[in-house]
């Protein structure tokens, strides 16, 4: 879901600085999309393939009932060289917080001006502190930018795992990505 774009932005984060040249390109493996309470949310998101190394996120979800700014979130990363179970974490991760926390936050800095071209999320100006209406969001062929990512990727498989949680604590829907990376050559920016 949308967590999966946020979720690649939040590297565009992590390596803001300037550069020219990347070495290497991306495979999407999978995309996994797992929860239990059915009564809580329905999505139906697939990733879809433009071209060799070019991907997009699209599809629906529908919260039906309101999600509150307590719910929680996280972003942990984790790289394996060859893809076997062997997965190590990477020290980029967006710490389990809340959403008024994360909306306010990562959010808004981060990813709200890509989603707001693609998707029905919340857009706002100074703070956000509405619960997520029970409704239907759309994600209309989101598109991801890795301009801004490092140069330079050690070959390997990269798996993201994203989370919202119930207040509790208990989790509420889990998004995990896989892509692998490999050395390509150049390719200018
Ligand atoms: C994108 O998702 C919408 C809504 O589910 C669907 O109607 C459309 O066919 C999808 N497009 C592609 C290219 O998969």
């Amino acid at each position: 879901m949308t967590l999966f774009t946020i979720l690649l932005c939040i590297l565009n984060l992590q390596f803001v600085f300037p550069s020219v040249l990347r070495t290497w390109g991306y495979t999407f493996i999978s995309l996994d999309i797992e929860y239990k309470k059915t009564d809580w949310l329905f999505a139906d998101i697939k990733l879809v393939k433009i071209k060799k190394g070019d991907y997009a996120i699209n599809g629906t979800f529908i919260f039906k009932k309101d999600i509150t700014m307590d719910f929680l979130y996280s972003l942990k990363l984790f790289r394996s060289p060859r893809g076997n179970d062997d997965y190590k974490p990477l020290p980029f991760s967006v710490p389990q917080q809340n959403l008024e926390t994360f909306f306010n936050g990562v959010y808004k800095d981060v990813v709200m001006e890509d989603l707001h071209k693609c998707t029905n999320l919340p857009y706002f100006q100074d703070r956000w502190n509405e619960p997520l209406k029970a409704q239907e969001y759309y994600l209309n062929m989101c598109q991801f930018n890795v301009d801004n990512w490092p140069d330079y990727l050690p070959n390997g498989f990269y798996k993201f795992d994203t989370k919202i949680y119930f207040p509790s604590g208990d989790v509420f829907v889990s998004a995990i990505a896989t892509e692998e990376i490999e050395q390509t050559g150049l390719i200018g920016k």
